[in-house]
Formats: structure tokens, C-alpha cells, sequence
């Protein structure tokens, strides 16, 4: 069985992110079998789930033995920062497998704060000006506070779950932040280093390539909206609705990032002898006309793939099983709809702190024309129930912002469930 022709997929990932990626490769004519690990009760009405922990190198293995694995795409962090991938290329068991996700350490741009902002400032990549600070040189980094102006932006170095960054209006809160990640270890290992930054004021977007580690292909770009409450406001969450294509991305725009960003950080990889196959998250602040680089993530984000996936017309996985074919992967092009999507997150009432699971979700039956990616949802007796912070992610198309976001508005409308909750104002801000 030929790659080119006929491929079987494994989806690593439950989130509403794996639903959509699993949505849009499903579509391909050469997929054969489609598996998600564990997936979700969305996944599971259209591909295999197998429920396994991930984490465990030997469960995933053994389904990519059995099944016979062409294509592995390795939807969140942890497995990337964990070395998945490396583990996988040094099994002798493991042949022919392409993975999407990079090894270990092109994962660092994600699993270390202090290493990526040294990688762009290596690299002349713009980003806010920083310092970093190991947790038992707590004290050197309250100094630090001194030199600089509010707000402070205060970082755990490793992976927090898009919770380690807290922004401080006041030296006495910054100090409380810094002493709560430092030596009592808030977010666990991943404040053994802090970084504290340059507060930069500026409009956010999130851009996307996919690379084999010389080339990319740049994918719909998407703005998402992370804090809990209307207007921007409260705790942040993992994401609580996305938009794509970004209003204010303009051909300018667009060029001065690719020039300044997306192939400065390529050049910077290779210099570094990094080798990359896999998708790039640029987390951007446009501050006055010149964009910045928040974060690095090294895999597609959530929500945001809620919202690229439907846009993307052309054959992704063909685009994906190309990624290890210099010639083949260089030719192959990326159709994109003009049509505009957006995503509104509903969400267990308490979310981002503590919630209920277990409650009947009613009405999916009655959304139509827009698309219903699952998260936080598993079946009972037949019966959708609540099983996670985000529940579901709403996803319409259409030909203006203003109508993508009503005809989602107006489908979250026939669902229910105990102490929903979702943002009213998803995409307000750019209408
Ligand atoms: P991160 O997890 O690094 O993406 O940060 C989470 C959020 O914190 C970002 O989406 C921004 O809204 C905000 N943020 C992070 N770094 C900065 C910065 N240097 N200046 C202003 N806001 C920031
Ligand atoms: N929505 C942001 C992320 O996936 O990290």
C-alpha cells in the first residue's frame, strides 16, 4: 500500500482541535482507516477512537503497529515536549511512518519560554524585550522589577496549559506572582525558570505553517479570544472562540510577518540544526503597524483549527504525507475559501476554575448549517454529557464575519445544557 494513494491516519489528541483536524482529513479520497487516540464522542461517529493514554510510548506504538500507521499527527504539546517523536524514529520497529509534530527539541520553542525568546533574540526575531531567571534566583528577579516599567509580564518558563503567563498592574502583585511560581511552585516544574517581559499593547493574531524544516506552506490565519469574559475581560482560558481569515491581516501586514518572522525563524532552526516537520503557531501582537512574537507553539491551536480546517478546500492530507518529500511537498498548494468562519466555545458554567461534568447536553440534533466540534463531551446510553471545561465548539461559514457569527449564535440558541456558558461578543471587536 502506497503512501500517495491510500494512507491510514492516527490522530493523537480529544480535544475539539483533533475533532476538526479528523473532520478535515476524513474528507480525502486517499485516506484509508481514520484512528483517534483517545478522540471524542465527535470523532467516534465518523473514525475509530481507541482509548489509550497517550503518554504511554508503548500504547501508541503497538496501534501503529497494528493498524499499520502511515501518517501520525500529533495534535497537543506534551507529547512533542515529551519526545514522542524522537522515541518513535529510534524504535527500529517504527518504519515508514511519517509524523507530524517535531522532535523534542524544535518542541522547545513551545516548552520553553526562556528558550524561545533567546532563539528570537538570537535570530533577530521581533519579540518583547526580556530576562530570565532561574526559581532560586527568586530575589534577582524581584530586582529586576525595578528596572522596569507596569505592567509586568510575568511567565513560567515550561508548560502550563495557557495559564503560566500573568500579566501585573503593580510591583506588589508582580512580586507575588513571581514568589507564588518560584518557590511555591504554582505551575510545578514549569516554574523552575521565570521570564518576565516588556508589556507590548498591541492587537493579537495567531498565524500558521505547516514546515518540513526548509519550506512552508502558511495556512489560514485566526484570531481567537482567551479571556473568559466579554470585552476581554477575567481569567484566561484555553480559548472561547476563533475567527479566520483576521480582518486587519492586510497583504502588508501579511508580507512584513512572513519576512520578519516566518522565514527568520526557519533560517533559525536550520542554523540551530533543528530539524522541524510540523506545524508552526505564531502567537502575534501587532503593535503600531509592526508585529511581535508572543509565543511559539509547535502545534495548531484550539480553537483556532475549529475555524482553519473548514476553510482549507484543498486535500490536506496529501499536503501532510507530502511533508517528508522535498519535491513532492514544494509542489503542492493550499486552497483556501475566501469564505469567512467563525467559532464560539460553550462551556461548563465555573470554567477555567472548577465545574460540574455529567450534565445532558440537549438539542445537537437541531443545529444545522453550522458544524458541532466536540471537546469536552461523552456519550452515555446514547445521551451527549458534559465532560469537560470546554464542551463544544460552534463552527459556521459564511460569505461576512456578521453572518458567520449569527448563524453560530443562532444555533447555540437549540443548545442546552446545566449552566452552559459562552462569550456573546466573539468577533465583535473587528466587526
Ligand atoms: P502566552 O501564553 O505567551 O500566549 O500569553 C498569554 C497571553 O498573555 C497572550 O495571548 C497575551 O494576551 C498576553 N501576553 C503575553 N505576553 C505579553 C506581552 N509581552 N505583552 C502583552 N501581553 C502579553
Ligand atoms: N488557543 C490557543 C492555543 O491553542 O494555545
Amino acid at each position: 500500500m502506497t503512501k500517495f494513494n491510500s494512507c491510514n491516519v492516527l490522530i493523537l489528541g480529544s480535544g475539539g482541535r483533533e475533532h476538526a483536524i479528523a473532520w478535515k482529513i476524513k474528507q480525502s479520497p486517499i485516506l484509508n482507516k481514520l484512528y483517534v487516540a483517545p478522540g471524542n464522542s465527535g470523532t467516534s461517529t465518523f473514525a475509530k477512537n481507541i482509548s489509550v493514554n497517550i503518554a504511554n510510548y508503548e500504547s501508541v506504538k503497538k496501534i501503529i503497529l497494528t493498524e499499520n500507521i502511515g501518517l501520525l499527527i500529533i495534535g497537543p504539546e506534551d507529547p512533542l515536549v515529551n519526545g514522542l517523536h524522537d522515541q518513535l524514529e529510534q524504535d527500529a520497529e517504527i518504519i515508514d511512518l511519517i509524523i507530524i509534530g517535531p522532535k523534542k527539541e524544535g518542541a522547545m520553542l513551545e516548552g520553553s519560554k526562556s528558550f524561545a525568546k533567546k532563539f528570537m533574540q538570537k535570530y533577530n526575531i521581533p519579540t518583547a524585550s526580556f530576562k530570565s531567571f532561574k526559581a532560586k534566583d527568586y530575589q534577582k528577579a524581584v530586582d529586576y522589577l525595578y528596572q522596569i516599567k507596569a505592567p509586568y509580564v510575568i511567565k513560567a518558563d515550561g508548560l502550563a496549559a495557557g495559564k503560566g503567563v500573568v500579566i501585573c498592574n503593580t510591583m506588589k502583585e508582580a512580586e507575588s506572582v513571581i514568589k507564588e511560581m518560584t518557590t511555591e511552585k504554582r505551575f510545578g516544574n514549569a516554574g523552575n525558570k521565570i521570564v518576565i517581559e516588556e508589556f507590548l499593547d498591541g492587537i493579537e493574531l495567531s498565524m500558521f505553517i505547516l514546515t518540513d524544516g526548509e519550506n512552508y506552506k502558511i495556512f489560514p490565519a485566526a484570531k481567537d479570544y482567551k479571556r473568559i469574559g466579554e470585552g476581554d475581560t477575567g481569567l484566561n482560558t484555553g480559548g472561547m472562540g476563533a475567527i479566520s481569515p483576521v480582518p486587519f491581516l492586510d497583504k502588508v501586514l501579511r508580507k512584513k510577518i512572513e519576512n520578519t518572522i516566518i522565514i527568520p525563524t526557519i533560517r533559525g532552526l536550520k542554523k540551530e540544526r533543528i530539524e522541524y516537520q510540523g506545524f508552526i503557531f505564531f502567537g502575534l501582537i501587532n503593535v503600531q503597524n509592526k508585529p511581535y512574537v508572543i509565543e511559539y507553539n509547535t502545534r495548531l491551536g484550539d480553537p483556532e483549527t475549529q475555524v482553519i480546517m473548514p476553510r482549507i478546500k484543498s486535500d490536506l492530507l496529501k499536503l501532510l504525507i507530502s511533508i517528508d518529500n522535498v519535491s513532492k511537498f514544494k509542489k503542492q498548494d493550499i486552497i483556501i475559501t475566501k469564505q469567512i468562519a467563525a467559532t464560539i466555545i460553550l462551556t461548563s458554567g465555573g470554567y477555567p476554575e472548577t465545574y460540574e461534568k455529567g450534565h445532558i447536553i440537549k438539542g445537537l440534533q437541531k443545529v444545522s448549517e453550522s458544524i458541532v466540534f466536540h471537546a469536552g463531551v461523552k456519550i452515555n446510553e446514547s445521551e451527549h454529557i458534559t465532560n469537560g471545561g470546554r464542551v463544544l465548539a460552534i463552527t459556521s461559514m459564511d460569505n461576512s464575519l456578521d453572518l458567520a457569527i449569527n448563524k453560530s449564535y443562532k444555533n447555540i440558541r437549540k443548545i442546552k445544557f446545566q449552566d452552559m456558558y459562552f462569550r456573546k461578543d466573539i468577533g465583535q471587536d473587528v466587526l
